[in-house]
């Protein structure tokens, strides 16, 4: 690896051009690529949150910068190139996306380009430091930004302009949302928080959370106000057994075991139930865990209700995962509708008759919501649909669509930080 820093001595951008190397070139999640950086664990809070705002800024803006970039080539950059490439985006991404002072920008970008590209690297900056803020002001930023088969879908969706407000409220950072276990207006008072209308608490500048007042003694959990919702839809879950489909990371099935429903958490992934267990056993949460398939698991015996979160395109979730827009975009979203649509017809075999299935993806995508479960009702699932009322969810009329599904979008609650994307549907079993 060509590095202008000794691994010994990890600065931000050196580690900002690893990440990107690991999301797109490896195609690694960046959550993931974010845990596994032994170099980023060293850095101090300041430079690790730098090396995460220059790592999200080119993720969000990547085709924008290639579009800057490209043109001051002579000749297009060799795939082995790719280091140099992350550099350039990295330069330019300081320079007129963040404003940085383009001396300090352009330096430190040259430092952190492999030794062969370094005067490439200068001629390019220097370049887009006189001529770039005019080139970005002609570009449709947000548009170029978006891959054209989610921008079509969510054009589809939600109209142009809707697609836009979506597009802007996606490339746009979003605050830290906890769910507290009780007393959360006395939390936000402590946390100096806004408490949302439907009981989340959302903090603006958090800094380190594990920092943060009431997480050693497992207070709250950090979960996005619209991922609290779909437990609300099973009502009192109090003494109920309740199956937690997909349940790891365990954000859900934290707020279930905190209203003392009995849980049975199952995944396909042990290390991520491993994660769950470990959550969970921070907030002082007690439940059963089964590694296993959804498609082919079965409780004992019938549960009371089923929560099945099933695995999805994401989209709902770009803003703190912009790695979504590089590593999703072409995703086979007919294959996952299907795996989606199988899961949910399972979840008949599992709950007592009269039991309330709730299904959640963190999609924009209609096709994986309502179409989801409009083609299994359709063919004939021992189901009725239990519209949601717009009372259930306070201060969000917005997202409850005519047939009674929950639909949050990122730019609902735009005037307090937005939310991710959900959907989210009420089922029988007859
Ligand atoms: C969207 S996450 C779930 C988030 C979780 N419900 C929460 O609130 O924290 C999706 C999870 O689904 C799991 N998963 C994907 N396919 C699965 C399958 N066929 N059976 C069981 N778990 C699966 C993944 O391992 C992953 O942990």
């Amino acid at each position: 690896m060509n590095r202008s820093h000794s691994p010994h001595q990890p600065d931000s951008r050196s580690a900002a051009i690893d990440l990107l190397e690991a999301v797109l070139d490896r195609r690694r999640p960046l959550d993931e690529a974010l845990h596994s950086h032994h170099g980023l664990h060293r850095l101090d809070g300041r430079d690790r949150a730098l090396a995460r705002l220059l790592v999200a800024t080119v993720l969000r803006y990547r085709p924008v910068l290639d579009a800057l970039i490209d043109p001051c080539l002579n000749r297009p950059l060799a795939d082995k190139a790719a280091r140099a490439r992350h550099a350039l985006r990295l330069g330019a991404a300081q320079l007129l996306l963040l404003e940085q002072p383009a001396h300090a920008a352009v330096t430190t970008a040259v430092e952190s380009a492999p030794a062969p590209f370094k005067a490439l690297a200068n001629a390019v900056l220097r370049r887009l430091a006189r001529e770039g803020a005019e080139k970005l002001a002609a570009i449709d930023r947000v548009r170029t930004a978006i891959p054209d088969p989610l921008w079509q879908g969510w054009a589809a969706a939600f109209g142009e302009e809707g697609a836009r407000r979506v597009a802007e409220a996606c490339l746009t950072e979003a605050p830290l949302d906890l769910s507290v276990k009780s007393d959360a207006a006395g939390w936000a008072e402590r946390l100096s928080g806004r408490l949302l209308p439907t009981g989340s608490l959302r903090l603006d500048k958090a800094g380190s959370v594990a920092e943060l007042p009431g997480y050693a003694e497992g207070a709250w959990w950090v979960q996005d106000a619209a991922a609290a919702l779909p437990v609300r839809l099973l009502g009192n879950v109090a003494g109920k057994t309740v199956a937690d489909l997909c349940a790891a990371p365990g954000g859900k099935t934290a707020q279930l075991a905190a209203q003392d429903a009995r849980v049975i958490a199952v995944d396909r992934s042990d290390a991520r139930l491993d994660r769950l267990r470990i959550n969970l056993a921070r907030l002082g949460l007690a439940t059963h865990r089964v590694t296993a398939d959804v498609a082919t698991w079965r409780p004992e015996e019938p549960v009371d209700a089923v929560l099945l979160d099933a695995p999805c395109s994401a989209t709902g979730t770009i803003r703190r995962h912009p790695d979504i827009l590089a590593r999703r975009a072409g995703l086979d979203r007919a294959k996952l509708a299907q795996t989606q649509r199988q899961m949910l017809v399972a979840t008949a075999q599992m709950v007592k008759p009269g039991g309330l299935v709730v299904y959640a993806v963190c999609s924009l995508e209609p096709e994986e919501g309502s179409a989801v479960v409009r083609q299994v009702l359709a063919e004939g699932a021992p189901f009725e649909p239990v519209p949601i009322a717009t009372e259930e969810i306070p201060g969000l009329p917005q997202a409850i669509t005519p047939d009674g599904f929950l639909a949050t979008r990122p730019d609902y609650w735009s005037e307090w930080g937005g939310m991710d994307g959900f959907f989210a549907a009420r089922l029988k079993r007859r």
